[in-house]
């Protein structure tokens, strides 16, 4: 099975390249070999290549940059995937559309059922919630996978994880805001579940995170904890509660952002691994480097 993956310099793209099962041909693309601010690129990519599925793990991530380059946020988060969706409803492939948490405004106090309507707060969180629209406008639903995931870290690319270290080794207190509330998902186990909704030729709209709840402060106090455990550090760093106010950013965020993932991970037949156990596992690797 040929499949086809964008964003492959991406924290997901080289996660799924590690994982990737022998039977799948790979041609994972970055970002000068496949640009995907350039919609028509994606359709001249899938009718040459004809995979058998798209994941389209590429994306405009930088959630605050977003609010002032909406033009190009809106290409590459929405204008590619419906173009990619196009080009294979003509070749006959199916799509994996990445998605996130920020399509939710946060005001619900229980977790988002895949289901729900969309409410995104920022350019950001609109740009994928268009991209999801638009895809399912151009490609059959029984070859559209949508799958929302969160709070998305692991050992590469730029994360709060890798950021949270590097501070945890430079300073001797931290303030981090622990008035949001979602979930930490390890690259790792997100790439498993991506390999089994090809496998499961899965469709529809899901949803992946690991199990558990957090605040960003919860998670900032875990990585230096859990990374003096495994030796990455000596002392962490005082760890202070901020609230969103203040600790103003461009781009308003949701205050709760749980996804409900019981039905996927009943569809896939994966149990979710708490969020603390895939930072002990990622924190492992990392000292094995
Ligand atoms: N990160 C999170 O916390 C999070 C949370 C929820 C959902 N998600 C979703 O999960 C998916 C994977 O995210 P991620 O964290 O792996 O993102 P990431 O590490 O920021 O990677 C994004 C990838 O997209 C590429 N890209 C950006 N602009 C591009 C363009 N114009 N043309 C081609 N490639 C371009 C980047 O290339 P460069 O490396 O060259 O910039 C990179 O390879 C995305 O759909 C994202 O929206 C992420």
């Amino acid at each position: 099975m040929r499949v086809l993956i964008t964003g492959g310099s991406g924290q997901l793209g080289q996660a799924l390249q590690k994982l990737s099962p022998p039977s799948v041909e790979l041609i994972a693309l970055d970002r000068y070999a496949l640009d995907l601010s350039d919609p028509r690129a994606c359709e001249v990519a899938v009718d040459e290549l004809t995979p058998a599925w798209v994941i389209n793990a590429g994306a405009y991530t930088a959630v605050d940059r977003a609010e002032v380059e909406s033009e190009l946020v809106y290409i590459v988060n929405a204008k590619a995937p419906e173009a990619l969706a196009r080009a294979l409803q003509r070749t006959g492939g199916s799509l994996l559309q990445l998605s996130t948490d920020f399509v939710f405004d946060g005001a619900q106090g229980s977790p988002y059922q895949p289901h729900q309507p969309l409410m995104p707060l920022g350019v950001y969180g609109a740009s994928k919630a268009a991209g999801e629209v638009q895809a399912a406008s151009a490609l059959d639903p029984d070859r559209l996978c949508i799958l929302r995931t969160s709070w998305l870290y692991g050992p590469v690319g730029r994360n709060f994880l890798l950021t949270m270290l590097r501070l945890h080794q430079e300073r001797e207190t931290l303030a981090v805001v622990a008035d949001q509330v979602g979930c930490p998902t390890s690259t790792h186990g997100l790439a498993q579940a991506c390999w089994s909704v090809l496998e499961q030729s899965l469709v529809g709209r899901h949803h992946w995170s690991d199990a558990g709840v957090a605040s960003w402060y919860d998670f900032a106090v875990a990585i230096g904890e859990l990374a003096m455990h495994c030796e990455l550090l000596q002392t962490p760093a005082l760890v202070r509660p901020l609230t969103t106010a203040e600790y103003p950013t461009p781009a308003r965020r949701p205050s709760y952002s749980l996804l409900d993932c019981t039905a996927t991970r009943s569809a896939l037949g994966l149990s979710g691994v708490h969020w603390r156990q895939a930072l002990y596992g990622v924190l492992e690797q990392l000292r094995q480097i």
